[in-house]
Parts: structure tokens; sequence; C-alpha cells
């Protein structure tokens, strides 16, 4: 290392131990954010190591994040995207390629997923010219469950796409042998639940494509950033391909011949030998990430076996204290599930004597975070209004989710003394209104 680059690693790490004064929580005034990053002085030196190389484009630190990633995953191949939305458009995309002849989906397929979830998990069907097809989830789980997936599939749904709610896995077992069964793709939207497991088995697992966000309220971070993982390679050169403009070629940028015939194919009507690196064989995009992304999710990752175990406590520890408050539903694991959770989930119960509006508002005041289970029912935004989609059975617990339901951050930058100011604040009042 350079004398002048050790010199300003040196320093940004002073710099880091200065920013982290801490002023001490303070009820009430101290902000009680429901997620953030926790990003430490190894995070700060690695966005400045890769800054210093001007690694400003994708290189060696996201080739290293993605082999890392997809063997902490366990799936054979990671691809690194610019955000955790990017990341489902390109596996749901990557479902139409006519590389998967006979199987791909068409314009006017189905895909079943859930009504209560994020506008991003569904979006990409309809990007896509598919059609959603709506289910129900539970309450205190907030998942649908493999009888009502099964109770959707008609003659033209080709795949189910699902995110693990808040962090609670599915049942992602009978939903991935239905799929089976009925020759459906699986995607595991998994943004919200790295480290969940169930049966014992990591979700993501299950399904042939799963997603993850970077965002910063998310497990890990890069700021902005998400991947998409899979285990079969040909649906892997799919979206790479997808990602990387629409490209044939899998060079890297940078990189020359990897397929050690870059003048040698002859594809479509083009001239023989046509420079493989300019031949697309898909409709693409261009969704990379940068290397700064990349550099800043290994240093997170390292880290992340720490993260997972600080948001199982915090939940526990917020369960623990709110156990007997009457009028809330409380959240349950998915049974045989064991969650790394996103936030902890609260119901007011229809028939309570206070409003969702009221107990929010109360949190609100005394600067704890609250936020809504994303869009509740997604089929009552203007958005979906006009869009072509099904419904299968009622959306009575979706709609629920969308007047009664909040959730409060476990995030590991909570301290016991924040999540204690929480459960007090809402016994308090509980007790007052109720
Ligand atoms: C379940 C789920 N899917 C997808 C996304 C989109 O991720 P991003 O914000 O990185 O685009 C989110 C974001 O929070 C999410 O919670």
């Amino acid at each position: 290392m350079s004398d002048h680059r050790a010199l300003v690693l040196d320093e940004v790490r002073k710099y880091h131990q200065e920013q982290q004064r801490d002023a001490g929580f303070v009820p009430g005034v101290t902000e009680i954010w429901p997620s953030g990053a926790v990003l430490d002085a190894e995070d700060r030196v690695a966005l400045v190591e890769a800054a210093l190389e001007m690694r400003i484009a994708a290189g060696r630190s996201s080739r290293k994040f993605e082999s890392a990633f997809a063997r902490r995953l366990k799936r054979r191949k990671a691809h690194l995207t610019n955000s955790g939305s990017s990341a489902n458009l390109l596996a749901v995309s990557a479902l139409t390629s006519h590389l998967l002849e006979d199987r791909r989906l068409r314009p006017g397929d189905e895909v079943i997923t859930v009504a209560a979830g994020f506008p991003t998990t569904v979006n990409p069907i309809l990007q896509n010219g598919l059609v959603p097809v709506f289910v129900d989830v539970d309450l205190a789980t907030y998942n649908t469950t493999a009888d009502r997936v099964a109770q959707a599939i008609g003659p033209r749904t080709r795949a189910i796409i699902i995110a693990h709610a808040l962090g609670n896995p599915f049942e992602v077992a009978g939903i991935a042998e239905l799929a089976a069964e009925h020759e459906l793709f699986l995607i595991e939207d998994n943004c919200d639940a790295v480290g969940s497991t169930y049966d014992g088995r990591l979700t993501g697992t299950f399904g042939d494509l799963t997603t993850v966000s970077f965002y910063p309220a998310h497990h890990l971070t890069m700021g902005e950033g998400g991947c998409v993982l899979t285990s079969n390679l040909a649906l892997a050169r799919i979206v790479e391909s997808l990602r990387d403009w629409g490209r044939d070629c899998w060079c890297e940028p940078g990189e020359n011949d990897k397929c050690l015939k870059r003048f040698q194919y002859q594809m479509g009507t083009l001239p023989a030998g046509y420079d493989h690196k300019y031949i697309f064989s898909h409709v693409g995009y261009n969704l990379k990430a940068t290397d700064l992304q990349a550099a800043l999710g290994l240093t997170q990752l390292a880290k992340l076996d720490d993260f997972i175990d600080a948001r199982k406590r915090n939940w526990q520890r917020l369960r623990d204290g709110l156990r007997d408050v009457p009028h809330l539903l409380l959240p349950e694991a998915t049974p045989n599930s064991d969650p790394s959770w996103f936030g902890f989930v609260i119901t007011v119960a229809p028939d309570a004597p206070f409003t969702r509006a009221a107990l929010v508002n109360f949190l609100e005041s005394r600067r704890i975070g609250t936020r809504r289970l994303f869009a509740g029912n997604l089929t009552r935004h203007p958005a979906y209004v006009d869009q072509p989609h099904r419904v299968v059975g009622d959306l009575t617990n979706s709609d629920i989710i969308t007047d009664q339901t909040f959730w409060v951050g476990v995030y590991p930058g909570l301290t016991d003394e924040m999540l204690d100011y929480v459960i007090g604040s809402v016994k308090e009042f509980v007790e007052a209104t109720g």
C-alpha cells in the first residue's frame, strides 16, 4: 500500500470515530428509526478504497461479492443489480426468454402473487404483459398459504412470485411442491428475509430464482442495490443477458473473449464473426451495480450473522414485552420457520377502542418510527385499478392490513433501551385509551 493511500485510510478510520460521538438515548427526543443501515469504520474504508481506485463501474468487488453471496445463500449464481426492484424485474423477465422454448411465459399468461405486499414484486408481471392473480394472506404471519395458491392455479398459470413477508417465510416447501406438480416457475422475493429458514433450509433456495434488496432498510446494504440468485445455469445466463443490455456475450466489462470465440459466432442474419460483445439475444436493460456498491456489500456481508442475530433478538424482545397487551394482534412466525425478521408487525383489532391512526400518531409523536405493511391491498391503489388481474377468493385480510396494520423496527441499530421505550409507549397508550 502506498504511503498516501495508507494515510488516507487511516484518516478515514479516525474520521469515522469522530462521527460516532453518541449523545445517548433520550426518550421522546432520539429518533427510533423503523429501519436503517448499520455502518462501521470498515464499511467507510471500503467505500473510500473503491473510490481511491476509481472502481466506478462493476469490477473486482462485484465479482467477489457475487460469488461470496451465492455461497452464503447456497445458490450457484448471483447477479448484482442496482436495486431489489430491478432484481424482481429481471427474475420475471427471465421467464419470458425465448431460450426457455415452450416453457417461456407469453403475454396473457398468469402469475400468482399476493395482494398485500410491495409493488415491485407485482409490477414486473404487468411490465411483461402477464396477468397477476392475487390471493389473500393470513393475519399474524402476513403470508399466504399453499391452499390459497392451489385454488388460484388456472389453465394459463405459469409462475408464482411471492415475498417472504417482512422476513417471515411463507409455506415455501408446500408451494414449491405445487409449482413442481403444475410445472410452474417459482420466484421467491427474499428482499426482506435474508437468513430466514423454513424446514431448516434457507429461504431463497426453494424456488427457481430468488431476489434480494440492499437498500439501507434491508439486512445488508449497499445504499442502493439488489441481487438475483439461482442454481439454474440457463436462467442465470438469461438474467445476466437481460441485466447487461440484452447482449449474448458474458464477458465482464473490460474483459475480452471469455468464450474464446469472440469473432467466430454467426447469429441471425449478422455477418459471420460479428463481435460477440455486440450481439444481442434479448431485449434487455442495463441494471448493473457499481464496484463502490459491491465494496460496501462485502464488508456488510462479513457482519451478516451478527445482523441476523440482532434482528431475531430485537423481535423477540418486542414480542415478549407486548405479549399481554389487549386489542393488538401480534406477529407469529410461520410454523416450521425461523425468520430473520425485517420488522415487527402489529394489527390493531378492528373492534379495539382506539384506531390504528391514533396509536401510530402517538408513537410518532414520541419519535418512534412506524411503517405500513407496504401497499396493504395493492388492488385498491390507483396504479392497479385498470390493470388486468384476477382475484381468487376474497381479500378480507389484505383489507384489514390496509386499515389496521403497521410495523415498528427490529434492525440492529436499535438498543434494548429503545425497544423497551417502544414497549412502554404502546402499553401506556393502550392503558390510557383501551
Ligand atoms: C418485498 C420487497 N420486494 C422488493 C423490494 C424492492 O427493493 P428495492 O427498494 O431495493 O428496489 C422491497 C423493498 O423494500 C421489498 O420489501
